[in-house]
């Protein structure tokens, strides 16, 4: 087990790939707090069954009040924060809208749950992380970052910036043990989306096939072990970078 005794923390952990990044890292041995604005009753009961421990927190990443109290609640249940996921975002039910039809509304949505809550989620458990001289963040960002994807500009603005958030970070917490990384998912195919047959899910799912050397749609399984690689001490000399996990679709 790579994370025995690691408290672990994934924020939008009630479903889909969140869910995933969850359940591994506790099948590694470690703790995990699920955090998410919906019921994480789900995630609980398998990482449970599966003989793990876990913790399920209602919590709003672009709260700062949500975050503060989920990183006091986490110490005070366990004492420690080893490992932050920043998976949380709004993504799911994002449709795909030309850039200048975005309202401004949903342009400040975006932005605050999937950056202002990477910052505010990182400024909650960094002061834990510095006082044990050890800790990992690992940013979820998205391989339509280096595509350019068109009509979905407020979120690719915003996986943009949580690419750039994660080296600067990176950089200031230099000789913290802190390490903060990234990983660039590619399309992936998740338990709310997969029973869709839309034409336009259907054909953004084979437009994904095509771009990538590995021919077949990713699943959140494809990203959870680079995940819990950089959770763990394996990634010891590894900071500031961003890990492209989409079947070879984009190098960069
Ligand atoms: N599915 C893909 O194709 C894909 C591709 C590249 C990157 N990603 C990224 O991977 C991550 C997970 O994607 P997914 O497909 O599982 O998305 P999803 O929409 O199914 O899950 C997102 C989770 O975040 C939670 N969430 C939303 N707003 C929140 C808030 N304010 N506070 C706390 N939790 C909140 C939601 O409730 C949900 O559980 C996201 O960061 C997404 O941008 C997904």
């Amino acid at each position: 087990m790579r994370l025995k005794d690691r408290v672990a923390i994934v924020t939008g952990a009630a479903r889909g790939i969140g869910q995933a990044y969850a359940l591994a890292l506790a099948r590694e041995g470690a703790t995990v707090v699920v955090a998410d604005v919906l019921a994480c009753s789900e995630t609980i009961a398998q990482i449970r069954e599966n003989g793990g421990q876990s913790l399920g927190l209602t919590v709003d990443v672009a709260d700062p009040q949500s975050t503060e109290a989920m990183a006091a609640n986490v110490l005070l249940h366990f004492g420690r924060i080893d490992i932050l996921v920043n998976n949380a975002a709004v993504f799911d039910g994002l449709e795909l809208i030309p850039f200048e039809e975005i309202s401004e509304m949903e342009w400040d949505r975006v932005m605050a749950v999937n950056v202002k809550g990477l910052w505010l989620c990182c400024k909650a458990v960094v002061p834990a992380m510095k006082k044990q001289a050890r800790g990992r963040i690992i940013n979820i960002s998205s391989d339509t970052i280096w595509l350019g994807r068109p009509f979905l500009l407020h979120y690719v603005t915003s996986k943009g910036a949580v690419f750039v958030f994660t080296r600067a970070l990176a950089r200031e917490l230099a000789g913290t043990g802190i390490n903060v990384n990234a990983i660039t998912p590619g399309y992936t195919v998740t338990g709310s989306t997969e029973a869709r047959v839309d034409p336009d899910t259907i054909a953004r799912r084979a437009a994904a096939v095509d771009r990538q050397i590995i021919k077949r749609n990713e699943r959140p399984e494809d990203l959870t072990g680079t995940v819990v690689f950089l959770a763990s001490d394996e990634s010891e000399f590894i900071t500031g970078q961003t890990i492209n996990v989409n079947g070879g679709a984009t190098h960069h």
